[in-house]
């Protein structure tokens, strides 16, 4: 069949991903300044608020935002990451096996900075509360880099702009697999 522009990212999810990611840019340039502390904690908040839209999201929501759209073992992993190395490598429409693996981890990294956030902002626990902050936010740094680094290289190998499909919800496809509503 003909490939043409088809809706893959609902609305709500791109709103989540660019949400999640600005906040994330303001928590850590507020994080080490007692000034901007309600600002950092606020952004804080939002993170984890998105996080939980999402958590609800991945269950009810459109197709490919669905974590049963997306929910890949290692042995998918190793073999999409072997592919990229090959003259056809996997294409998936909706997140690939290794991008999964990267979203787990961005999810759950973000809630335990969260709630480790809290723990040392209202000093529930000591200082291992905000020990563990620092890591899970230095983590989650590290976890974003190599999704970025990610979207390059997938970008690249299937010549197609992950990022912009991420803002305009469209990737190019076979339009049997839009997602049923056919909304954004
Ligand atoms: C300039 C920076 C960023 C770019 C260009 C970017 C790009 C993308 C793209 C293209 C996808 C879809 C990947 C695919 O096609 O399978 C994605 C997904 C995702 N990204 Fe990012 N991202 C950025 C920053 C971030 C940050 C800072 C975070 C979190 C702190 C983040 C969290 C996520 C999550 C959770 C998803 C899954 C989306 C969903 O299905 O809900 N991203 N990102
Ligand atoms: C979920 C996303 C969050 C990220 C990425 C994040 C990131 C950071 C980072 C990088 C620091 C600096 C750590 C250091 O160098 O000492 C920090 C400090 C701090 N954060 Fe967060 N944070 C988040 C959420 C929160 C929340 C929800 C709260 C409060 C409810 C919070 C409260 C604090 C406090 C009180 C500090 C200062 C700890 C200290 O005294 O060093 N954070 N955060």
């Amino acid at each position: 069949m003909k490939k043409s522009g088809i809706l893959v990212w609902d609305l709500r999810t791109r709103a989540f991903h660019w949400l999640l990611a600005l906040s994330f840019v303001g928590a850590f340039a507020t994080a080490d300044s007692e000034r901007l502390r309600d600002v950092h904690v606020f952004l804080g908040y939002t993170m984890l608020g998105l996080v939980a839209f999402r958590l609800v999201w991945g269950l009810i929501g459109p197709r490919y935002a669905r974590f049963s759209s997306f929910a890949f073992g290692p042995r998918a992993v190793a073999a999409y990451l072997r592919s990229l190395l090959t003259r056809s490598p996997q294409h998936h429409l909706g997140h690939n096996p290794a991008g999964s693996w990267a979203i787990y981890a961005l999810l759950g990294l973000t809630l335990l900075a969260g709630a480790t956030g809290y723990a040392t902002y209202n000093e529930l626990g000591g200082h291992w509360t905000e020990e563990l902050h620092e890591a899970a936010a230095n983590t989650l740094l590290a976890v974003v880099l190599v999704h970025v680094a990610g979207v390059l290289v997938s970008s690249l190998v299937h010549r197609e702009n992950l990022a912009r499909a991420m803002l305009t919800g469209y990737k190019s496809g076979d339009p049997g697999h839009a997602h049923p509503s056919g909304r954004g």
